[in-house]
């Protein structure tokens, strides 16, 4: 369920302020996934090991800033239809509905197939903002089919180091990003990371609640 907001005084000519508050409140929790995105490239940028080091390395830094500017174009709008976006990391951790990347120093390879679920799981959840915002702002759904589409072309290029010859994926099977990386990079345990003392309770609370779901530690969910 999206965080509730108050209704802005004014917003977008065409739309009612309450039409603005609804797409307010579906664009923070895009905003909040966007930011948690960018955090968690630069995150694995900085945590890969191994012979496939330099190449994942590079690649993901402008996936962050690409991301980055998704985020910036999601805050702006929000700012256009009269609300107020919110960027403080505590109003992302309080307000998310998903869990903290799990997967610490770790194979390239592993990150990937950790990644290409983190990646699943936003898309999906950039798709039904899409059909949200459809209902009610064609200007938002145009915003979010863009993002989409360098979303959709980022997983491609993680998908594609863990493809095999036939097109399959290593990881298909897996539904949790620990399980992932190992398939990806079997052998090459992926370390969990060290969570931080404040957040690890909450944060287990959040995997309980949330347990059953198809992706239990990296799904994206509006919900
Ligand atoms: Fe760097």
């Amino acid at each position: 369920m999206s965080p509730s907001r108050p209704t802005p005084r004014y917003t977008v000519p065409g739309l009612s302020v309450d039409e603005g508050r609804q797409v307010i409140e579906l664009l923070t929790l895009r905003l909040h996934a966007l930011n948690d995105l960018a955090l968690t490239l630069k995150h694995i940028h900085w945590n890969v090991v191994g012979p496939h080091f330099i190449a994942v390395h590079e690649m993901l830094d402008p996936q962050t800033a690409a991301v980055r500017d998704m985020a910036d174009a999601a805050a702006e709008r929000i700012s256009a239809l009269g609300g107020e976006p919110l960027g403080t990391p505590g109003a992302l951790v309080a307000e998310r509905t998903w869990d903290d990347y799990s997967v610490g120093r770790a194979d390239a390879i592993a990150h990937l197939g950790a990644l290409d679920l983190v990646y699943t799981g936003i898309i999906e959840d950039h798709r039904e903002a899409v059909e949200k915002a459809g209902e009610i702002d064609p200007v938002t759904e145009d915003l979010l089919i863009e993002h989409l589409r360098g979303l959709e072309q980022f997983q491609w290029f993680v998908r594609a180091h863990l493809e095999s010859n036939s097109g399959s994926l290593a990881n298909a099977d897996a539904d949790t990003e620990e399980g992932a990386a190992r398939a990806a990079s079997p052998g090459k345990a992926a370390t969990k990371r060290t969570q931080a003392k404040k957040t690890s309770s909450a944060e287990a609370k959040k995997t309980t609640k949330r347990a059953g779901k198809k992706t239990t530690a990296s799904k994206r969910t509006t919900r």
